[in-house]
């Protein structure tokens, strides 16, 4: 299945799990937009999408209104309107309740859920049709202790996603992809304390995935094949949610 003609935006494209989606789309023939807050890797991962089609890079922050709308610009007049978003940027904060700032809640909520919201926006503003994928997590399901935004932003995300393929349907099909434990900058098995790994280990596959296995269903979601697929919530997660 190619994507030949296809333009799709990647936010947070520059490493981890938005690099392999970025790299994926591109390998099936997508022009490749991605953006990221200043990313020194994002460089060398525009360099690889070139390699395979089209790409562009933009320093966008995706808290940020007029950057989230100045990279659509951007990309609109490189390539044209857009048919594809995967909504990837994400960050994360662990601290106990009683320790957690307002300002680090908020942060964490602005580049999750108002990113998410800010791109989604300026995507239905330019598209006619296409796809919309979130990058929510399986702890936006399971919960975690410690990660009060973060499962509260990737919980939002999910009933975002619900409502927006209830709002656009039937030209924009919009579905979200909750991960389990991937291996990237964000979620080292390296950095991490044994207790932690050991909560992460607990699935019935026992390993961590790679951003390539989130980079394979973005591919379904992005094209012809899920034609008749809007609204849900994919577990790429080794079975650490069974729904
Ligand atoms: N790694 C995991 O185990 C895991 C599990 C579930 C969900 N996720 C989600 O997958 C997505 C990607 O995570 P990852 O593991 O690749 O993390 P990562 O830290 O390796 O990459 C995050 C990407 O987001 C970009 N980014 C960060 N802040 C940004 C901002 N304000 N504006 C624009 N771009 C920004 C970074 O430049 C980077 O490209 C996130 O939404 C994350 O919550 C990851």
């Amino acid at each position: 299945m190619s994507l030949a003609g296809k333009v799709a935006l990647v936010t947070g494209g520059s490493r981890g799990i938005g690099r392999a989606i970025a790299l994926a789309l591109a390998r099936k023939r997508a022009k490749v937009a991605f953006c990221h807050p200043g990313d020194p890797a994002a460089g060398a991962t525009l360099s690889e999408i070139q390699g395979l089609s089209m790409g562009m890079e933009q320093t966008a922050d995706v808290s940020d209104e007029a950057a989230v709308e100045a990279f659509f610009d951007a990309a609109t007049d490189a390539f044209g309107p857009p048919d594809i978003l995967v909504n990837n940027a994400g960050i994360l904060r662990q601290s106990p309740l009683a320790k957690t700032g307002v300002e680090e809640f908020d942060r964490v909520i602005a580049v999750n859920l108002r990113g998410t919201f800010l791109a989604s926006r300026a995507f239905v503003r330019r598209a006619q049709a296409g796809r919309i994928i979130n990058i929510a997590s399986d702890l936006g399901i399971l919960g975690r202790e410690e990660m009060s935004a973060y499962t509260a932003s990737k919980g939002a995300i999910i009933a975002l996603t619900r409502t927006l393929a209830r709002e656009l349907a039937p030209n924009i099909l919009v579905n979200a992809i909750a991960p389990g434990s991937i291996e990237t900058d964000m979620t080292s098995p390296a950095s991490m304390s044994p207790e932690q790994l050991a909560k992460d280990m607990a699935t019935p596959l026992a390993r961590f995935g790679q951003p390539e296995d989130i980079a394979a269903m973005a591919c379904f979601l992005a094209g012809a094949e899920s034609n008749f697929v809007t609204g849900q919530c994919f577990g790429v997660n080794g079975g650490s949610v069974m729904t």
